[in-house]
């Protein structure tokens, strides 16, 4: 009776603590619009975007639709602005001038570790990529990229085409429907895995490794990135799953090693094989942990964009006629043996991927951290941005800029041979040939198209990433007449997952070609 009495008592007392809640969070929103309003402004720094909730800042539009929100600020504060997300504070600098000062900016000015690895740190293991120091990730990136070579793509081609063929046998019916996002996510486990991962770990798919990585990916979404580390299931789910896959590596590079197997033509291979500068091999839980960036790196990636490309086709009848005709003007028939030599040639296939990259770039932006005392300065406009703030590049709003595109929002994989669109009279920067310490870049920062980022920390997966999605498209259409769901046209983005996926309902119908 106590108890209850006391509870009683206590009631106008909890209710009287929610109001005076309340009463304090509105005083604190309004001080913070005044704040806004006419609160000092630093002249030097970059104008601030209006948000009505302190501390969730922007969060909320730029989670919803990124590219609407950041092209309006841009037309509002132009290309260089600082908005609030989740208590951080993100500078946006947009045009190739911004991508240039982003992707150029120096490894003790900016960082991209500080930006990435309170969450990476958890899916890919200690001590490497952003967890490494960054020389040590530097000579990661290049026994990687090393390992993604001519002689081994030779291989992977067949390969790939197997995997898709074995795939859509289960395809029963003539013909039918199927999401285009969820199909390639399940493809392209099979082909990374089959090609880069390893025989060992391509046969255990079906059974535990599936589980693993399903469980990773379940720590590597955008919430992972405002909270890394939170006491829920899911955390821990994915700690078990990071100690669980570099248990797996470890015993399969055992046994390579005992066995001296040396037959395979897969990345793993290549990693068990390097050298540290120091002369050092790589402890198994490196390989393990590069093993899955390479995955993280990879997967959702040239998934969503196999889906973007087949969506944009399904609306093109005209351009997979041209694409057929393409295969048997270069090929001989569409019935040649794919390789890595001829699939070079598909110049048009590349042009239609190429393309996707552009107008759904998986990755439409890139962060790094100011870590110089002094801040940084952007020089164009003179903008100050201190330590501590974000600098986001975005070549998602530039790769669909008209400065830079003729009717940007066009599917048009012509526009790459037609020397009249804009992108082929850019001023390109002369950083294209900076070697960072894993090969040259091979394209300027400066460039309006970066769907695959630039400078020293620039994807290494490109010709990879190139390869396997045109192999895949050039099967498919071989395999099946595509179209677009009756009355149905491209969907619109979906931005709520780390890549950008087309929003659902994204089905595709096949027919089974003869
Ligand atoms: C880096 C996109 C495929 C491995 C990047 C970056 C982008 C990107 C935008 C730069 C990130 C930043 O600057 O913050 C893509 C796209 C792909 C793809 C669009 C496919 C269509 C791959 C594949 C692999 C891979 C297949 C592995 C085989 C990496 C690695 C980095 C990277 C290791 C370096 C990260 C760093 O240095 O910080 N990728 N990628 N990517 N990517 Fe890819």
């Amino acid at each position: 009776m106590a108890v209850i009495s006391t509870l009683v008592a206590s009631l106008p007392s909890l209710s009287n603590l929610v109001i005076y809640t309340f009463l304090a969070f509105g005083v604190y929103v309004i001080l913070n619009i005044l704040n806004q309003l006419f609160g000092p402004k630093d002249a030097k720094a970059p104008p601030v975007v209006f948000s009505w909730i302190p501390f969730m800042g922007n969060a909320i539009q730029f989670g919803m639709n990124p590219i609407k929100f950041l092209q309006d600020c841009q037309k509002m504060y132009g290309d260089v602005f600082t908005f609030y997300m989740v208590g951080k504070k993100v500078t946006v600098l947009l045009g190739a001038d911004g991508n240039q000062f982003v992707f150029n900016s120096k490894q003790n000015v900016s960082s991209a570790a500080e930006a990435y690895n309170d969450m990476t740190k958890y899916v890919f293991g200690r001590e490497v990529v952003y967890d490494a120091p960054h020389s040590v990730f530097l000579e990661q990136k290049r026994f990687i990229k090393a390992g993604l070579n001519s002689d081994c793509f030779r291989e992977h081609v067949p390969m790939i085409v197997d995997e898709v063929t074995d795939f859509f046998k289960d395809f029963k019916k003539p013909s039918g429907t199927f999401d285009a996002y969820h199909t390639f996510g399940s493809l392209i486990i099979c082909t990374a895995s089959r090609c880069l991962m390893g025989k060992e770990i391509r046969a255990n798919l079906d059974k535990n490794v599936a589980q693993l990585y399903y469980d990773l990916d379940q720590g590597f979404q955008p919430i992972n990135f405002i909270f890394p580390n939170l006491p829920l299931p899911s955390y821990r789910k994915r700690d078990a799953a990071c100690k669980k896959m570099a248990e797996i590596y470890s015993s399969i590079i055992r046994r390579r090693r005992e066995e001296n197997d040396t037959s395979n033509s897969d990345l793993l291979q290549a990693l068990i094989d390097a050298n540290y500068k120091d002369g050092s091999d790589l402890p198994d839980h490196h390989i393990a942990g590069m093993m899955i960036a390479v995955l993280f790196g990879g997967q959702h990636t040239s998934a969503t964009t196999s889906a973007w490309t087949l969506l944009e086709l399904a609306a093109r009848p005209d351009l997979i006629r041209a694409l057929r005709e393409e295969q048997i003007e270069k090929l001989g028939s569409l019935k040649t043996d794919l390789t890595f030599e001829n699939v070079k040639e598909l110049s048009l296939l590349e042009n239609c991927v190429r393309e996707t990259l552009r107008l759904h770039p998986p990755i439409f932006q890139m962060m790094r951290k100011v870590i110089a005392d002094d801040g940084v300065t952007f020089e164009k406009t003179g903008h100050q941005i201190p330590k501590g703030n974000f600098l986001c590049a975005v070549p998602g709003v530039t790769q669909v800029d008209e400065t830079y595109f003729k009717e940007p929002l066009k599917y048009n994989p012509m526009r790459w041979v037609d020397l009249d669109d804009p992108v082929h009279s850019m001023e390109a920067g002369d950083d294209a040939n900076v070697d960072y310490g894993f090969g040259v870049a091979g394209i300027s920062s400066k460039s309006p198209f970066l769907p695959f980022g630039a400078g020293r920390h620039r994807c290494i997966g490109e010709q990879f990433g190139y390869l396997q999605i045109k192999t895949i498209i050039a099967t498919m259409i071989r395999l099946f007449d595509i179209e677009l769901e009756e009355g149905k046209g491209v969907p619109k983005s979906d931005y709520t997952s780390m890549v950008v996926v087309p929003e659902k309902p994204a089905n595709i119908k096949y027919t089974w070609r003869e």
